[in-house]
């Protein structure tokens, strides 16, 4: 092609990317979370992981684990979760697809992103865009590894403790191993709940 059918495409591509009336680009939602609170939510999941990891390891060799063994080592995180949601408005979760108490289910969502931690190990968060419960939102999402501690209550069937067979009859959260994807942290943060802020401030 000469250079004199430049003019020519040039106002081709203009026509073709103007029709529409602009229809054609698409809304412009937010790209990004908002640095303000972004570092809020990853600062308080990245504390609620070092707190579990932290009580892992005070089992000793010696003890019994048992009920009280969980009271003291992966209940405070479920507890700390739930007091998180109510201080600040964020519903924080644990979610996963071997999971112990049903409550912890995937849902659609995070099914989808735990489809991409699992298949990618380098994966350690992730912010999206979602919708849940008709409500438009970012969820922050962070995997949880397995440590060896974690054995105690998560290793092989036979050696779980016995309240955890008792308790859990739908268990699927057995047979990791260090470093096996044990589920993911699940933050979400509705566009309501920011509004409202902004509105307030
Ligand atoms: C003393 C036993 C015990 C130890 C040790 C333990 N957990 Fe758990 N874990 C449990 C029990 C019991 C539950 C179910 C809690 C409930 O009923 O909500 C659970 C639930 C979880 C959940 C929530 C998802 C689900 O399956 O319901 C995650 C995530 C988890 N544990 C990760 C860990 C990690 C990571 C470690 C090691 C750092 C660990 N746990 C150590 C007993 C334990």
């Amino acid at each position: 092609m000469t250079t004199r059918w430049l003019p020519v495409l040039v106002l081709l591509i203009g026509l073709l990317a103007g029709c529409g009336n602009g229809t054609s680009t698409e809304e412009a939602g937010p790209t990004e979370p908002d640095a303000a609170w972004r570092a809020d939510v990853e600062r308080e999941v990245a504390s609620l992981n070092a707190m579990r990891s932290r009580l892992a390891q005070t089992i000793t060799s010696e003890e019994t684990v048992d009920m009280g063994t969980f009271a003291r080592v992966c209940k405070p995180v479920g507890q700390r979760a739930r007091a998180l949601s109510d201080s600040t408005g964020w519903v924080v979760q644990q979610i996963a697809d071997k999971y112990r108490n049903p409550a912890n289910q995937l849902d659609s969502t995070g099914a989808e992103a735990h489809a991409r931690f699992a298949a990618n190990p380098d994966l350690t968060q992730r912010w999206t865009r979602v919708e849940r419960n008709g409500a438009s939102g970012w969820r922050y999402y962070r995997r949880i590894t397995v440590e060896p501690t974690c054995l105690a209550c998560h290793g092989a069937k036979e050696t779980r403790p016995d309240f955890v067979k008792q308790n859990y009859p739908d268990d699927k959260a057995y047979g990791f191993e260090a470093g096996d994807l044990r589920g993911l942290y699940a933050v979400f943060i509705p566009d309501s709940l920011r509004a409202a802020q902004a509105a307030s401030d």
